[in-house]
């Protein structure tokens, strides 16, 4: 199998990931921070050595404002919806925006009488700024944005939105679900006030976690309430971060995935422009010359991600990739990509589109087979 799929989740893992896990599942299994026996400390200590790492690789002040969830949308959520929302305020997003930055804010939308913006990308960042400029207004209260599209691969110039919204005092949510572990992130050098991404895609871990990182005093009330293993006479919910918005049990085997996620990370060289982005880029000069294939997002040489996105003649995106998957082995994903106002923007909402994403393991061979794939499909429907 040729997996062209990173941008959804990434595979392999770094085999110490996978050791990691079975190491916190089968010799600690106690519950962090609900004990103080020798197997509690343990599984506590994993956890406040992720919370250390995580602030360290993306320069956040206070290990305590990193914070565990399942997946970038419930760490999205956390930041969205704990903000204290009033009729009037108003929002800025991008037409990129993946629905779980969307939905939340069309949730709060409906439910306080919020107003949101969505700002389109043209590929051009002056152009960019001015609809930003145009956009903000005192009632601005929070700017969500991703800090690169997952159809197109292109990013957003999101130290200049920073840099915007601190001259506002508006604080800036940036999505990270498509940067973290491919780029370099440091939230006090870039401005940034909230980072969501997920442990599983860029950063090589596994399924099941995801990260909020909260930088400076923004203050987030919790959407979920219970257990934290302190305080526990009290029936609220106590002020302490994390606990404040980390209740119950957390997923240790998972957390101990990511630690080892993130120190192979922290070894691993990453030029400029890393490793899967030069073969992405190859890909998609390759792609260009196909006769019958339509490549959409960013040029080969601009500042993108590993991600390619393109159809075939007007055949359905679905259709490629389950040619692709049946006949070559080869997996890629299809369809809308959970962010309809991108396909809306390239006018791919009927076909969506067939989108290779690219990461740390894949190899120039497997590319030249995926090329190669694509050469023969679109031969064989211009055949027919
Ligand atoms: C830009 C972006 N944001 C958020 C998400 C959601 O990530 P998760 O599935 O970990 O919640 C994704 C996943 O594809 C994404 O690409």
């Amino acid at each position: 199998m040729i997996y062209l799929d990173q941008a959804a989740s990434s595979h392999p893992k770094p085999p110490e990931v996978g050791e990691a896990m079975l190491y916190a599942l089968n010799e600690i299994g106690a519950n962090p921070g609900r004990g103080s026996h020798k197997l509690a400390n343990e599984a506590s200590s994993i956890i406040s050595k992720t919370r250390e790492t995580a602030s360290r690789i993306f320069g956040c002040s206070d290990p305590k404002k990193v914070l565990f969830y399942q997946n970038a949308t419930a760490a999205l959520n956390q930041a969205i919806k704990g903000l204290s929302w009033y009729k009037g305020d108003h929002v800025i997003a991008t037409t990129f925006e993946h629905n779980s930055i969307r939905r939340p804010l069309e949730s709060i939308k409906k439910q306080y009488g919020v107003s949101v913006t969505y700002i389109s990308w043209s590929g051009e960042e002056s152009d960019f700024v001015h609809r930003l400029w145009q956009s903000i207004r005192p009632e601005t209260k929070l700017i969500a944005i991703t800090h690169a599209s997952n159809v197109t691969g292109a990013v957003i110039p999101v130290e200049k939105i920073a840099s915007i919204g601190k001259q506002h005092d508006t604080p800036l949510l940036v999505d990270a679900s498509q940067t973290a572990g491919h780029k370099t992130l440091h939230m006090k050098e870039m401005g940034f006030d909230m980072m969501a991404m997920p442990g599983h895609k860029g950063l090589l871990g596994p399924q099941g976690t995801g990260l909020l990182i909260v930088e400076g005093d923004i203050d987030l009330h919790p959407i979920n309430h219970g257990g934290t293993g302190s305080y526990s006479e009290s029936p609220d919910q106590p002020s302490q971060w994390p606990e404040k918005l980390e209740s119950g049990t957390l997923n240790t085997p998972g957390i101990a995935g990511l630690l080892a996620a993130m120190q192979s990370y922290e070894t691993r060289y990453m030029g400029d422009v890393p490793r899967e982005t030069i073969l992405s880029q190859k890909v998609l000069k390759g792609l260009k010359q196909i006769e019958g294939v339509t490549c959409y997002g960013p040029e080969v040489q601009a500042d993108r991600m590993p991600i390619v996105a393109f159809n075939v003649l007007d055949v359905p995106s679905q259709e490629i990739a389950m040619v692709l998957d049946s006949h070559y082995d080869i997996a890629v994903r299809s369809g809308l990509h959970c962010s309809p106002l991108t396909h809306e923007m390239l006018n791919t909402a009927d076909q969506g589109v067939v989108r290779a994403s690219l990461g740390l393991y894949n190899t120039e061979e497997e590319t030249e087979h995926f090329l190669q794939a694509v050469q023969e499909i679109v031969d064989s429907y211009r055949s027919l």
